[in-house]
């Protein structure tokens, strides 16, 4: 008689949790060709936007589980990406339903991590297509328990007055940066009324590290204006969260978390504006330059300017509690002056040097 293996650290109790899928169980007959046949096949992770920053360190953290991706992929360079991290590519975007339909349906945990909104003109067009795409992954896994975990930001939740951390229950901005609330809001609304296990990940504003994201682009934007900005006096404080700890976060989720919760993924509420634009300004040789919040809208837009100098706090005391999870990675100010973010600015002094 053969029997089931569930690796070290697996459960029984969700068949998401294990991240190999049990082999058949032979009753009484001894072992058939298809126990014979079947070895044990790893748990599949569906994943958008895993070509992506963070969904390519998801990828490789979820591959050194013992998971095995497919990854959604619009054109071939990420089609190589993917293929040269071990995940497998799946031609596809957003809009094409079928595919998200299939790959949902043959996975065992999705992630949702493309974002059609930030850089589309029309923000609603952009979550209009997040929507029917949340709607075609979450009718194929209604009534299973394979969790769908959907991207939100630390952002959606307005400051604590007292300029105490906030909670994912925390009130609403009411004049938010962005709608990305919405988006959020409709997945998790898929938990709410038809139990489907949506969970929901509020990433910080800053996730760092591997030289990459937010702080890369910073940087290329100083460098080319001979200047770090800074908006205001820089004294508000930001979340922050390095893009390991955030990978670790999702596939934690994936197999702990219950259908509608919502997690904050911030691993640091104390960095202030200032002490980020110093840091990139000393890596930089650049001087800082401060700019009334009117004069830096004028100059770089709202979206860039709000960001600058929003004031965001978010506990993680949820997953630390609740998913046992703990970042591990340097802080956002040391990997920018000694770390990950050293590379960017040789790169940048090449260029000059090029330049020249
Ligand atoms: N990085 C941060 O600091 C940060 C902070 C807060 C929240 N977030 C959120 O975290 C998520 C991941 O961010 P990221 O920094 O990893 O983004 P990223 O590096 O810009 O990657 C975006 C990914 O989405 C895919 N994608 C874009 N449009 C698509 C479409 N129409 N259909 C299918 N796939 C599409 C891209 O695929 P291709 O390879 O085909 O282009 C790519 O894989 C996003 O939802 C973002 O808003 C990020």
């Amino acid at each position: 008689m053969t029997t089931t293996r569930t690796p070290k650290g697996c459960s029984n109790n969700r068949v998401n949790v294990c991240p190999i899928r049990r082999s058949y169980v032979s009753k009484n007959y001894g072992p058939s060709i298809t126990d014979i046949m079947a070895q044990p096949t790893k748990s599949r992770i569906f994943m958008t936007g895993a070509s992506g920053y963070l969904g390519s360190v998801i990828t490789e953290h979820a591959i050194a589980h013992g998971y095995e991706v497919h990854g959604l992929s619009r054109i071939e360079a990420s089609d190589e990406k993917l293929r040269s991290l071990g995940a497998v590519p799946v031609r596809g975007d957003l809009q094409a339903l079928d595919v998200l339909r299939h790959e949902s349906a043959n996975a065992e945990i999705i992630i949702h991590l493309a974002d059609v909104m930030t850089r589309n003109p029309d923000y609603h067009a952009g979550l209009r297509i997040d929507a029917a795409a949340v709607d075609a992954i979450c009718e194929t896994i209604q009534g299973t328990d394979k969790p769908l975990l959907v991207t939100s930001g630390s952002l959606v939740v307005e400051a604590d007055p007292n300029g105490e951390e906030t909670t994912e229950t925390s009130p609403l901005q009411k004049k938010p940066v962005n709608d990305r609330f919405k988006a959020e809001d409709h997945a998790i609304n898929w938990a709410r009324e038809k139990g489907v296990r949506v969970i929901a990940i509020r990433l910080a504003p800053y996730v760092y590290g591997r030289g990459g994201s937010g702080i890369r682009l910073f940087m290329q934007m100083h460098a080319r204006n001979g200047e770090v900005t800074c908006v205001e006096d820089g004294s508000t404080r930001t979340s922050t969260v390095h893009v390991d700890d955030a990978a670790r976060m999702y596939i934690l989720a994936a197999e702990k978390a219950s259908a509608g919760e919502v997690y904050n993924c911030t691993s640091s509420t104390d960095v202030t504006a200032l002490q980020l634009a110093e840091a990139m300004g000393s890596i930089l040789a650049l001087p800082v330059k401060f700019f009334k919040f009117d004069e830096a809208v004028a100059k770089f837009g709202p979206f860039f300017s709000k960001f600058l100098c929003a004031v965001n706090r978010a506990s993680s005391a949820k997953a630390f509690q609740r998913l046992g999870w703990q970042p591990r990675e340097p802080g956002i100010i040391d990997d920018i002056k000694s770390g990950s973010y050293l590379a960017v600015t040789e790169k940048l002094r090449g260029k000059q040097v090029s330049n020249t």
